[in-house]
């Protein structure tokens, strides 16, 4: 998908942010002479060893060694894909961002636009039967919902029968495609089709855009299914998506919780009665992604759940999902309701207000996560202050570094007895244990071992003005020492486009096997690359010092294997180094 956006497009991007922004915006930063520094938010740390450089647009950890430009930072910080990251950025600064006009990517839209124009045009037809239909409609009062929130919600009725759509919207051969691929309509065996959703009031779900991605579908009367789902496909995957989520938006201005509930029901009779912040997860347990969607959007989440078994299991999942992902400054509460309700009988029953209060009385995550933890262990021995402890250390484990997770350390500390550092340390040892695998897997890309190539390079890196005052030579490309050929290629880079930044060369060698020892030589110290005022010189004389020992290294290497040097090479080996 990268090389869908343009390159130059992201080229400019980067030179337009300003990373000390970007990351003092997530992660207060203080300047500390030339440069910017931060206790790491990638591992964990009582004196900052984060650093942030203004000039070379880049951050680097002395600590955990994670760097890369504000790209990257995004990337790991907010997990985000490298498109997402880009988007991001791109939002930041009003931009839009292109797509280059190739063939995959008018594929890919080719694909998808099918697909969301039939389901709007089916989800248009289902509202209009629901206006048609008595039953459904006295269904929907029943339920104590408004013309005005069926409306907001779009919410439909699929009639009965087996070709409703297919009569309908059918008529092409395309559209018959595009109706299969989102499910709306399933092939049988016998090369027969008939429409999924028969029968049953339609919930559409929108994705942020307003779009309609896909249906949920409730039976009237008793009966199994209760609930139909589309099946994911193109524009359609559940875990990603939270229903009601683009509804609130459109409701509210500023969003200042979001609560998230079971079903499709509850999030509508929320809004019916005036709580219109509540999402659904579609029918499974409620994923990083949606959190972080979540959190995307505003500071603090509520999952509320049923307070039998499966909503504590559910509520579970969600709180090891959540720590994962939650930083300073957001906070996650779980609400339990009283066995047998859920949010839309007990909205009906008790109203706004008494239902708002207990969201306010929600349990805190800390509560949640001690009180489960406790009920489990037996703290009164140690056996079960050791169990306790260990499984609350697997779970303080996943998280960020950060203020409030200092603060559970801190709670399971004085609740097991142990000191924090012995716990800290503990859970440090066991990160660490972890580390190994990814370090294996991140090591490749070609070995640039010549002090002097390295340092040439990590000039050129981060100094990519360079390039048009002393050009590196031709014959580099193909060069015998290693290094030169990379040296070369970035000279080509540059000059393409001589205005970009460090940051922005290194963008363009994101996953590819130059990559990691590029961003290590980005941020490299030494005599020569602390240079400020004669950086030119000590650049060219390094290339000049290069050339010569390339030269020498490939004569003796030939000469030691007894290669025979050509009549051109014979001519050049006789010549005076420098000439
Ligand atoms: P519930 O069974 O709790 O339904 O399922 P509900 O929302 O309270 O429904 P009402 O009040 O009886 O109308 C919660 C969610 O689980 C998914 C749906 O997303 C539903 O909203 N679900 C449930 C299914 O996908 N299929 C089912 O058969 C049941
Ligand atoms: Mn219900």
């Amino acid at each position: 998908m990268a090389g869908l956006i343009p390159q130059n497009f992201i080229d400019d991007l980067i030179g337009r942010s300003d990373i000390v922004e970007v990351i003092n915006a997530r992660v207060p930063l203080k300047r500390k002479g030339k440069e910017f520094t931060a206790c790491c938010p990638f591992h964990n740390e009582k004196t900052p060893s984060f650093t942030v450089s203004e000039n070379k647009q880049f951050y680097y950890c002395f600590g955990c060694h994670a760097k890369g430009n504000v790209i990257g930072f995004l990337m790991d910080y907010e997990h985000l894909s490298y498109v997402d990251a880009i988007e991001t950025l791109a939002a930041d600064q009003h931009l839009d961002v292109p797509h280059e006009d190739n063939a995959f990517a008018n594929k890919d839209k080719e694909d998808k636009q099918p697909l969301y124009d039939i389901l709007k045009q089916a989800a248009e037809l289902f509202q209009k039967q629901l206006k048609t239909s008595e039953r459904a409609i006295s269904y929907l009062k029943q339920r104590g919902l408004s013309g005005e929130i069926a409306k907001q919600f779009k919410i439909g009725y699929a009639p009965d029968g087996w070709d409703f759509l297919i009569s309908h919207l059918g008529k092409s051969k395309e559209n018959l495609t595009a109706l299969t691929k989102t499910g709306l309509i399933v092939n049988k065996d016998n090369n027969k089709t008939y429409d999924r959703f028969r029968d049953r009031i339609i919930f559409p779900i929108t994705d942020q855009r307003g779009r309609i991605i896909g249906f949920g579908g409730r039976i009237l009367d008793q009966g199994e299914p209760k609930y139909l789902n589309s099946p994911e496909n193109a524009v359609f995957h559940k875990g990603y998506e939270l229903y009601g989520l683009y509804e609130a938006k459109q409701a509210l201005r500023k969003i200042d919780r979001i609560m998230v509930v079971e079903g499709y029901m509850d999030v509508v009779a929320l809004a019916q009665h005036g709580i219109n912040y509540a999402v659904a997860s579609l029918g499974t347990a409620t994923t990083t992604e949606q959190i972080q969607k979540v959190f995307r959007t505003t500071h603090e989440i509520i999952f509320c759940y049923d307070g039998d078994n499966a909503g504590k299991k559910a509520a579970w999942r969600a709180l090891e999902n959540t720590l994962t992902v939650i930083r300073d400054g957001m906070v996650a509460k779980f609400l339990f309701l009283p066995e047998k309700e859920d949010p839309d009988t007990m909205v009906r029953k008790e109203g706004k207000q008494a239902f708002e209060q207990r969201i306010k009385d929600a349990s805190t995550l800390s509560d949640f996560l001690f009180d489960n933890l406790k009920s489990e262990c037996d703290i009164s021995t140690s056996e079960g202050k050791a169990q306790l402890a260990s499984k609350a250390n697997t779970l303080i484990q996943k998280m960020h570094n950060s203020i409030f997770k200092d603060l559970l350390i801190e709670e399971l500390s004085s609740l097991v007895g142990l000191s924090q550092q012995h716990l800290e340390s503990k859970i440090s040892s066991e990160i660490k244990k972890q580390a190994p695998v990814q370090k294996a897997t991140a090591i490749r890309g070609q070995q640039v071992s010549n002090h002097k190539t390295r340092i040439a390079i990590a000039l050129l890196v981060q100094n990519p003005s360079l390039a048009a005052k002393y050009k590196v030579p031709e014959k580099f490309k193909n060069a015998f020492t290693k290094g030169l050929p990379l040296l070369h290629l970035l000279q080509e880079i540059i000059e393409s486009n001589p205005d970009m930044s460090s940051a922005a060369l290194l963008e363009r060698f994101r996953d590819n096997e130059h990559e990691k020892v590029l961003n290590k030589l980005a941020v490299l110290q030494t005599p020569e690359t602390e240079t400020t005022d004669n950086v030119d010189e000590v650049y060219s004389n390094i290339i000049k010092r290069l050339l010569i020992e390339d030269r020498d290294d490939y004569f003796s290497h030939k000469i030691n294997n007894n290669e025979p040097l050509t009549a051109e090479e014979q001519e050049e080996f006789l010549k005076v180094p420098g000439t």
